[in-house]
C-alpha cells in the first residue's frame, strides 16, 4: 500500500518535471536554441571581426574572469584608454609605452586584429599640447607623435583610428586645438603621416552620431575631401553609442549605405547601448558635457540593483535587430567592437552622470552571458 503510494508520487512528479522543461523550451512561445557556435567572433568570422575595448587591469593580465571572455569572444582588441596622448606621452617627446605595449602583446598573442585608438583626438590630450599656439611648434609635436607611435607598432597594429571626433554635430569641422592652430588641412596631413610611417595598416576616421543626418553629411565631406587630396583612408568608424530607440534602424542602415558608396569599410567601433534616462535630448558621447546636478538622482537611476526582465528583453531585441542589419551587410561592414567587456566596467556607469548602474554590453556584472549575448548568438546566419 505505501509502497503503491511512492511510485504515484514519483510518478506524478516526473510529469511535473517534463511539463516544465516543456515550458521553458517554449516561452515566450519561441523555441530556446542552444548555439552551435562557442563564441562571438566564431559565429561572425566569415563577415566581420568581433571585438571589445580593453581596459588597464585587463591589459595587465590582473581580471583573469574578463580575460577569458576576451580570448574566447573577440578577435579584435581596442585600448579603451592606454593609447591616448595623455596617457602616452603626458609632456613633449616622454613617452610611456609599458602599458600599450603590454595591449599589443596580448593581441598579438592571441592573434587578433589590433587598433590604434587614437592618434589625434583633442580630449584626453597631453596639457602641454593645450598651450600651443604656434602652428609650426604644433606640428613638429603631431609629427613626433605620430611618427612615434606608427613605427613603434608597425605591422603589428592593423588599424589605425587616426583622427577621432572631429566634427560638430551639424557637421562642421569641430574648433579643436588642431583645428584652430594647424588650420583646415591637418587632417589630410595627418593621415598622409601616418600612411608615411605605415603604408599596410588601414587607416579610419572615427566619431561618434554618425547616424544622424547632419553629422553623417560632414564625415561624407571630410572622407571625400581626404580622397580627393590624396590621403589615404580605409574605413569609417560609427562609434555606436547608442540608445534602445535611437538611432534608428533605418538611420544606421542610410550610414552604412552612404559611406560604403564612398569606397570605405563600415565599422562600429564602439558600440553600447544605455538603457538609463538621458540627461538631454542628444544622443552620442561628448566627453566634456557636466550633468553633476543628477548624481544621486533616484529617477536617472532606476535600476541600482538589477535590470527587470521587461528591460533585458528589450536590450535582446534591440542588439538581435541591429545584428540583423551588420549581417543584411556584412559585405561593407569589417568590424563591430564593444566599448568594454562587462557591464560592470562600463564608462556608462559613469558619463554622463557619475554613479549610475548601466547594463549597455554583453555579459553582466557577475561576468555571464547576457539574454542579448544569446539572442546575438542564435541569430539565423546568411547562406553564403
Ligand atoms: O587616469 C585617471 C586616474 O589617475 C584617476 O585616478 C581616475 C579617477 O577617476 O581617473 C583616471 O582617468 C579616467 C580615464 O578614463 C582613465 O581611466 C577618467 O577619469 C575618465 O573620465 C576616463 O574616461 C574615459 C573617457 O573616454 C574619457 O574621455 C573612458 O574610460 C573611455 O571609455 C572613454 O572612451 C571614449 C573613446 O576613447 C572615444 N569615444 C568616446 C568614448 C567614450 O567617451
Amino acid at each position: 500500500m505505501i509502497f503503491n503510494y511512492r511510485i504515484n508520487k514519483v510518478k506524478k512528479l516526473s510529469k511535473i518535471i517534463t511539463l516544465i522543461i516543456i515550458i521553458c523550451l517554449f516561452s515566450n512561445g519561441n523555441f530556446i536554441k542552444v548555439s552551435k557556435n562557442s563564441s562571438l567572433s566564431e559565429k561572425f568570422k566569415n563577415y566581420f571581426f568581433v571585438g571589445a575595448a580593453i581596459n588597464k587591469d585587463q591589459i595587465l593580465q590582473k581580471d583573469e574572469k574578463s580575460n577569458s571572455i576576451i580570448k574566447q569572444n573577440f578577435n579584435t582588441l581596442s585600448p579603451e584608454n592606454v593609447m591616448k596622448w595623455m596617457f602616452i606621452q603626458p609632456k613633449p617627446n616622454i613617452f610611456y609605452f609599458d602599458d600599450s605595449d603590454k595591449y599589443v602583446q596580448f593581441g598579438l598573442d592571441n592573434n587578433m586584429h589590433i587598433v590604434g585608438h587614437a592618434l589625434i583626438w583633442h580630449s584626453q590630450i597631453a596639457d602641454f599640447m593645450n598651450s600651443i599656439k604656434d602652428s609650426t611648434e604644433m606640428m613638429q609635436h603631431v609629427n613626433n607623435h605620430i611618427s612615434t607611435l606608427v613605427n613603434r607598432y608597425k605591422g603589428k597594429v592593423d588599424t589605425w583610428d587616426v583622427v577621432n571626433e572631429a566634427l560638430n554635430e551639424d557637421g562642421t569641422l569641430r574648433e579643436s586645438i588642431f583645428l584652430k592652430v594647424l588650420g583646415e588641412n591637418y587632417l589630410e596631413t595627418v593621415y598622409k603621416m601616418a600612411e608615411k610611417h605605415d603604408s599596410s595598416a588601414d587607416l579610419a576616421y572615427n566619431d561618434y552620431n554618425l547616424c544622424e543626418p547632419k553629422k553623417r553629411k560632414g564625415a561624407i565631406k571630410l572622407i571625400e575631401s581626404l580622397q580627393k587630396n590624396g590621403a589615404k583612408i580605409n574605413s569609417v568608424g560609427i562609434q555606436a553609442h547608442w540608445q534602445l530607440t535611437s538611432p534608428s534602424l533605418e538611420e544606421i542602415e542610410t550610414s552604412i549605405l552612404a559611406f560604403s558608396k564612398l569606397g570605405v569599410k563600415v565599422m562600429f567601433t564602439e558600440l553600447d547601448i544605455s538603457v538609463l534616462p538621458s540627461p538631454w535630448d542628444e544622443n552620442g558621447a561628448e566627453v566634456s558635457q557636466n550633468f553633476k546636478n543628477f548624481e544621486g538622482d533616484k529617477k536617472m537611476n532606476p535600476f541600482p540593483k538589477n535590470l527587470p526582465n521587461s528591460m533585458k528583453t528589450k536590450l535582446a531585441e534591440r542588439y538581435e535587430n541591429i545584428f540583423k542589419l551588420f549581417l543584411k551587410h556584412k559585405e561593407k561592414i569589417s568590424r563591430v567592437t564593444f566599448w568594454g567587456v562587462t557591464d560592470k566596467f562600463s564608462w556608462l556607469n559613469d558619463w554622463p552622470i557619475k554613479g549610475r548602474t548601466n547594463y549597455p554590453l554583453l555579459f553582466d556584472r557577475n561576468y555571464k552571458e547576457k539574454k542579448a549575448y544569446h539572442r546575438i548568438m542564435n541569430l539565423n546566419m546568411p547562406n553564403n
